[in-house]
């Protein structure tokens, strides 16, 4: 395990707690070149009383921090040890005209074989702040992800006071079994999979779980199993908050304190207040965090535990971290503080959700425009949800019935995964029996989504996509269904961020709801909550050209389906065209 995953940002105290300066060379508004090395190997992990050998970046857990400027480019050699294939996603990247370094398996690229590597190289373009890679090939996203931190250039500075430090808080989900297996297996039987068996924040999970489901002790818990953050009186902390969870949307509080979310998926947001927060899979979020005037004779925990509406199981536990201030030195420090707890939202807190929802506003400045399309070339309506498929001749499932196994859709369309990438065979014109381009605008049957759902549930299977010219201007409309049970969809476009310009319950009604539209400021993100029962509209330009997956960010309805592709046209100009495949991009 070298440093090499951390250019110029050696020691082990500002790889756990703080950032560093970033680079002594001199830079450029061009922007320089930051090389990583991924070592894809094994490593034994240790959490609640079950040692697992994890998939990991170079055996760490989390995986290491990838820290760049806005306008570097990033190389990252992936190299696999495993003997699972791997591919890497730079979640929220916009990969602007480098869609072969994207990176979900079978949409942009082979997977990375055993003993193979890949080398990812893209330039960060008018982002910065925080988001995430991980894994992005069936459930290895559980042990393979880490932050991405993009600084602003330079000589620029954030639009809000500069923080004494910066600390990146992701939340994460523990197995004590192999999650390959349980999606492997839950796809075989047509039953959800089990759940996690806890949660975490920057790998531990706190100290509200025990080892009891083994009757062990839990020995050196409290040492070894819990993320302590450390602060100073008196200064402001920002917090890089990252839900890299599998398959749960989080809320988040840290007692007694109050949160000012700044920026939200790589995009500065019109800062708010709050005591509480929702994050869903995929989305990360910048917070500042005051610390009080003066030691305030206590310690604070901060919990994460989910926001879950469907009819399924979950993982129903929470995740605890210790905000704990420094003492001045001449105070004694065996005195035991009070510990205080933060109150979170109800498990099914939908109408807290919305609401904090609502409080993501675009800066809209002119710095930082929020540049929406205002005028649409082309409307698509999306119903988004589960749904089943029947059980194969002379088996019994254990899907929904004994018939059927669960499945989820796109307008009913369940995506499946081609054997070689799209990206390849669109790119040399061979999409014959690999994807076709056929993908409905419409739902093929409407019906009332979020009423009572139709007597029959059963998808289609098919790898079907959109096309789109260059710099189409798209509306699309992502509709939740009731189809076995209404639920939050954590929604995720690659290659692009988006606005949402409405958000509602109940079914869209295209005459009055764009009367409502925020074409001002609305949020810009690369993930957004489609509401449990309820819609959002959200507008692009598709100016990247290439192949772009959006799907559901709970791994568990992508795994079902609930995923499909873009495909964006080449323009024009030259920097408008997605060049040839580097040399080095896996084969399958
Ligand atoms: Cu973060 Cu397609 O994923």
């Amino acid at each position: 395990m070298g440093t090499s995953d951390l250019p110029s940002c050696a020691p082990m105290a500002t790889l756990l707690f703080g950032f560093c300066l970033v680079s002594l060379l001199p830079e450029f508004a061009a922007g320089i070149t930051r090389h990583y090395t991924f070592n894809i190997m094994y490593q034994n992990v240790t959490r609640l009383c079950h040692t697992r050998s994890i998939i990991s970046v170079n055996g760490r857990f989390p995986g290491p921090r990838l820290v760049a400027r806005e306008g570097d480019r990033v190389v990252v050699k992936v190299v696999n040890h495993v003997s699972n294939n791997v591919t890497i996603h730079w979640h929220g990247v916009r990969q602007l005209t480098s869609g072969w370094a994207d990176g979900p398996a079978y949409v942009t690229q082979c997977p990375i074989q055993t003993g193979q590597s890949y080398t990812y190289n893209f330039t960060i373009t008018g982002q910065r702040g925080t988001l995430l890679w991980h894994a992005h090939i069936s459930w290895l996203r559980s042990t393979l992800y880490g932050p991405i931190i993009i600084f602003p250039k330079r000589n620029e500075s954030y639009p809000f006071r500069k923080p004494h430090k910066e600390i990146p808080i992701l939340f994460g989900e523990w197995f004590n079994v192999d999650p390959e297996t349980i999606i492997n297996q839950a796809l075989q039987t047509g039953a959800g999979p089990n759940v996690s068996d806890a949660y975490t924040i920057n790998g531990f999970p706190g100290p509200l779980y025990n080892c009891s489901s083994q009757g062990e002790k839990p020995v050196n818990l409290i040492v070894r199993d819990i993320y302590k953050l450390k602060v100073k009186p008196g200064k402001t902390y920002l917090l890089r908050l990252i839900n890299a969870a599998l398959n749960d949307e989080l809320f988040f509080s840290i007692a007694n304190h109050t949160l000012t979310v700044v920026e939200a998926d790589a995009v500065y947001v019109k800062p708010f207040n709050t005591d509480k927060l929702l994050i869903t899979p995929g989305q990360t979020t910048n917070v500042l965090l005051k610390t009080k005037p003066y030691f305030p004779n206590a310690t604070f925990l901060m919990e994460a535990r989910p926001y879950f509406t469907g009819r399924g199981t979950f993982d129903n536990s929470t995740t605890a971290g210790i905000l704990r201030y420094k003492r001045s030195s001449n105070l004694s420090s065996s005195e035991k503080l009070p510990l205080f707890k933060p109150t979170l939202p109800a498990i099914n807190a939908t109408n807290f959700v919305a609401n904090f929802t609502r409080k993501f506003r675009s800066l809209a400045s002119a710095k930082y425009p929020a540049n929406v399309p205002l005028k649409v070339d082309k409307k698509f309506f999306f119903a988004v949800g589960l749904g089943t498929n029947p059980c194969p001749k002379n088996t019994t499932c254990q899907g929904p019935t004994n018939t059927t196994k669960f499945a989820a859709s796109v307008n009913n369309v369940s995506f499946a995964l081609p054997s070689i990438a799209i990206l390849q065979s669109y790119f040399f014109g061979q999409n014959n029996g690999v994807y076709t381009a056929d993908f409905p605008i419409n739902p093929p049957i409407p019906f009332n989504y979020t009423g009572t759902p139709p007597n029959n549930t059963n998808v289609s299977n098919g790898t079907r996509t959109v096309v789109l010219p260059f710099n189409t201007s798209v509306e699309l409309v992502l509709q939740d269904t009731s189809i076995l049970g209404a639920e939050s969809h954590p929604l995720h476009l690659h290659g692009y961020n988006f606005f949402v310009v409405g958000l509602g319950f109940g079914n869209y009604d295209p005459n009055n709801d764009p009367k409502k539209f925020n074409l001002v400021d609305p949020m810009e993100r690369n993930t957004a909550g489609v509401p449990a029962g309820g819609w959002i509209a959200i507008r692009f330009f598709a100016d990247n050209p290439g192949v772009w997956l959006m799907h559901c960010h709970l791994d568990v309805h992508t795994s079902w389906g609930l995923r499909m592709a873009w495909i964006v046209l080449d323009g024009p100009q030259p920097n408008q065209k997605l060049p040839p495949p580097p040399s080095d991009l896996p084969q399958c």
